[in-house]
């Protein structure tokens, strides 16, 4: 349930309680975020728009974060408030929150991670919507605005105030990861194309068995 009433898809925390009850609680974690990527990914595998749907939605949902935090930039975790079904619906804040849509910020970290960029540009990859290049340029100022330094980059102490305290550590994801998806989804959609590589957690690349030579 976010202010302006964006139809998105926040993935959150499943807990089982026995063999029969699942429950839902409505917490975001930027680890979370690659499910939108995953989705589509495999939508387009089983050649079934419905879960590509369903990654538009969670990248979607990551992006808000990005686009509403105060910094531009998505926490590490919080809480938001669920709609009543899986559908959009009216905001309607009832304790007060401070930055709207996130309901409690429980950890306001961004350690460089890599997990929204990789949907965002696995939606791109996918769609061919020039709007994920958009959202991938608006992500990519915010991020090395608040996280540059004289060497490199490093992790923000909290994107939910304006200090800017950095973490004096930079994880090996931003080069191997988040750096990658920001040069690919800039790149022409033929350079290391998803019909001839796989890539993995940590964003390796691997090479399909029988494709062609880039
Ligand atoms: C696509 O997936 C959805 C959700 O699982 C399912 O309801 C639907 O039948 C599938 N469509 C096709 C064409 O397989
Ligand atoms: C807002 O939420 C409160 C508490 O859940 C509920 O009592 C109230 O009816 C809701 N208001 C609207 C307009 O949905």
């Amino acid at each position: 349930m976010v202010p302006d009433s964006a139809d998105i898809l926040m993935p959150g925390v499943a807990l089982a309680h026995d063999a029969h009850t699942v429950a839902l609680e409505p917490q975001a974690q930027h680890l979370a975020c690659f499910t939108g990527g995953m989705f589509a990914l495999g939508g387009r595998l089983v050649e079934n728009d419905t879960y590509i749907e369903y990654g538009r939605k969670v990248t979607d949902a990551c992006v808000w974060a990005y686009k509403n935090a105060p910094n531009g930039i998505m926490p590490e975790s919080f809480t938001m408030t669920a709609c009543p079904s899986r559908d959009a619906c009216p905001y309607n804040d009832t304790i007060g929150q401070q930055h709207p849509g996130f309901a409690e910020v429980s950890d306001p970290h961004y350690h460089l991670r890599p997990e929204a960029i990789e949907s965002v540009f696995y939606m791109y990859r996918i769609t061919g919507d020039s709007a994920y290049q958009d959202i991938a340029w608006d992500m990519f100022q915010a991020i090395e605005s608040k996280t540059r330094t004289d060497l490199a980059n490093a992790g923000l102490e909290n994107v939910m105030e304006d200090s800017g305290a950095k973490v004096d550590k930079m994880e090996s994801f931003w080069l191997a990861g988040s750096l990658k998806y920001f040069y690919l989804i800039f790149s022409p959609p033929g350079k290391m194309s998803l019909d001839d590589w796989v890539f993995n957690t940590e964003a390796h690349p691997f090479r399909l068995r029988g494709a062609r030579e880039k």
